[in-house]
């Protein structure tokens, strides 16, 4: 692709510095990675350091990646300068602990899950709030007290969620915010829209429209396995939906003439020579959560409110959503905010399906869990029994720790590991033996409840058609 003339944007103007920031940021991270020249990487760092100076001078605030200069205003300093780089394409950290998500609240400007959020959610549900909600996994929100508000007058509101179908292959960890989902689902009685971004896949990997579309029919299903309420929930395929469905388009236009290209190269780091499909597809994730892009569920009706639970690497296209939302006649989405599941090989970075090693999929046999989990699976404990034994063991690095955190159910088992993996009582093995025994019987499960699911089934959950609620 040439480069495009349109940039309207100063040379060195904030906005220019900041995006000439992000784009060294992520080549030094990536020399680094690649493990360059040291010469080579400390002259991209010192560029780094000379630009973030001229940064501080023109806008009088710190450098942070993912926070453009303009509209969000200045941005406190922690004074972390290895900050963790967090975004829908990669997410990164030097700490072994993983993301240090707190920080990430007070820079994307969420709200954090206390427990008052915790104890409201259980009032006005009813119902023991999901062990992701009260295990701080999912951490962060937006405007979640304004839906509890409405609901407790009974306005309900509706789910939208989302997966991009860039593989055959789902692992563990793309089950989190499905499993959550679900919950939510069947605690507030609410209807769901589940999108599918074969489009998304196509305009960012290297596969075909064919593949992406064939990846997000196969993904439904392990959707589906997950147990939704097919009268309840529709899923489609954006390549499907987006020309079948004029009100779903309109929204998008709408969102399109409201948001500039400096805008988008600020939130999401576009430059000049990505192709033009990737710039506009934010409107495509923006307009699920407009319920008039819905007709055959809503009608006309476009002040349903939207919650959409999500992993945090999401924000972005939410952030944008938001500032959207009431400049075109619509409600803000209010938003629930994972963290992520963490690599095999330690929590510096999440799981992907692109690296068989760093993954648990949804595929994998017993005994590949078993071998994976023994022989990847990065371990707090200490080097030799006698150590351990003397010093204990560390959880927070711990990855089969943090796995039994989201998938072992009962508190007090869990609280009784913590405890004894850190005296030392508890030893490596043992504690793996632990994730093993509860991964595989779960996996086990899922892949039996996807056999189950015909093509039938799928075309019937992807059928635009009205759904069962009330509201
Ligand atoms: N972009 C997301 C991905 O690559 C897919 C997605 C679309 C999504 N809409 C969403 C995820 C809403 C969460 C919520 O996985």
């Amino acid at each position: 692709m040439t480069d495009c003339q349109g940039d309207v944007e100063a040379e060195n103007s904030p906005m220019e510095l900041y995006r000439k920031l992000a784009e060294l940021g992520d080549k030094v991270r990536t020399l680094k990675t690649a493990k360059a020249e040291k010469a080579e990487v400390d002259a991209a760092v010192q560029l780094l350091l000379k630009l973030k100076i001229d940064y501080k001078q023109k806008t009088g605030q710190d450098y942070k990646a993912g926070c453009p200069p303009s509209e969000n205003g200045p941005v406190a300093d922690d004074g972390n300068d290895e900050e963790d780089d967090v975004n829908p394409w990669s997410v990164t950290t030097s700490n072994a602990k993983g993301v240090d998500y707190d920080k990430l609240i007070v820079r994307f400007g969420s709200s954090k899950v206390d427990q008052q959020l915790v104890d409201r959610i259980e009032k006005v549900s009813g119902q023991k709030p999901h062990h992701f909600i009260r295990r701080g996994i999912f951490f962060s929100h937006r405007d979640m007290h304004t839906v509890l508000d409405a609901y407790e007058k009974k306005k309900s509101f509706f789910l939208y969620t989302g997966r991009g179908p860039s593989s055959q292959a789902m692992h563990v960890g793309h089950l989190v915010p499905f499993i959550f989902t679900k919950w939510l689902q069947d605690v507030f009685d609410v209807p769901l829209v589940v999108q599918l971004t074969d489009d998304e896949k196509y305009l960012w990997k290297d596969l075909t429209l064919e593949q992406c579309h064939q990846f997000a029919v196969e993904n439904a299903k392990d959707i589906i396995a997950c147990g939704f309420d097919i009268n309840k929930t529709f899923i489609f395929s954006d390549l499907e939906y987006m020309g079948a469905s004029p009100e779903f388009y309109r929204n998008v236009v709408k969102v399109q003439k409201h948001v500039t290209f400096n805008q988008v190269k600020g939130i999401f780091g576009f430059t000049d020579s990505d192709c033009i499909g990737k710039i506009s597809f934010p409107a495509t994730q923006a307009a699920p959560s407009f319920s008039n892009s819905f007709p055959h569920i809503f009608g006309d009706k476009k002040d349903i409110q939207c919650l959409i639970p999500c992993a945090i690497d999401q924000d972005p296209y939410f952030r944008m959503t938001r500032d959207v939302a009431p400049r075109i006649g619509y409600l803000k989405p209010a938003l629930l905010h994972s963290t992520f599941f963490p690599a095999l090989q330690g929590a510096q970075t999440k799981m992907s399906a692109s690296d068989p090693n760093s993954s648990i999929f949804l595929t994998d046999t017993a005994k590949q869990i078993k071998n994976k989990i023994n022989k990847y699976a990065f371990s707090g404990g200490k080097d030799t029994v006698e150590e351990h034994r003397q010093y204990g063991g560390n959880v927070d690095v711990d990855v089969s720790f943090m796995y039994l955190s989201f998938f072992l159910e009962d508190d007090e088992q869990l609280e009784k590991i913590r405890q004894d993996y850190t005296s030392g009582a508890l030893l490596t093995g043992e504690l793996k033996k632990i994730l093993i025994d509860t991964l595989q019987p779960l996996i086990v499960k899922h892949q039996e409840r996807r056999k189950q699911i015909t093509d039938e089934t799928v075309k019937r959950f992807m059928t635009p058609r009205p759904l069962n609620f009330k509201l």
